[in-house]
């Protein structure tokens, strides 16, 4: 019977980091930089690999918004929900990206520009509310604010 091959990018990365369970978090981030995203197969693969379940993967990948697991725009746009930013008004931030973007939150726009998410806490809890666009942090927006950024953005 033929062995399904894993994924050579997977052994290569999970082996850099001697196949360690301890360095999951570090090889999701180094397969999600060379792969974009985690497909099915790569999960599946890199479990195989460590010898883990697959569920021990996806629980790391989840947990953390930046392991991304489907395709995403080149500017991830991320609101933070949590309760500070949420009082501050970040419901009419999402709405106002929402209806620019032309998409509900959690999807990506069909030029693969933007995705639009939430996020939890960033630390930024007395400057709310707070979104990032992909590593960049943003404070003290609002859906006119939040807009005109975007609108930068898709100039950029
Ligand atoms: S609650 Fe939004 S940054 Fe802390």
């Amino acid at each position: 019977m033929k062995m399904l091959e894993l994924d050579k990018d997977v052994v290569e990365i999970s082996s850099k980091y001697g196949k360690s369970k301890d360095h999951l978090l570090r090889i999701l981030q180094d397969l999600v930089a060379k792969k974009g995203y985690l497909t099915e197969k790569i999960v599946r693969d890199l479990a195989k690999d460590m010898n883990i379940s697959p569920n021990e993967v996806y629980s790391v990948a989840t947990f953390y918004s930046f392991i991304k697991t489907k395709p995403t725009g080149k500017y991830v746009i991320r609101i933070c929900q949590t309760i500070s930013c949420d009082l501050a008004g970040k419901e009419e931030i999402i709405k106002a990206l929402e209806k620019e973007l032309r998409i509900k939150c959690g999807q990506t726009t069909d030029d693969m520009l933007f995705t639009l998410e939430t996020t939890n806490c960033m630390g930024m809890c007395d400057q709310g509310p707070a979104m990032l666009v992909n590593d960049e942090v943003y404070t003290k927006m609002d859906s006119i604010k939040a807009i005109e950024l975007i609108r930068e953005y898709k100039t950029k």
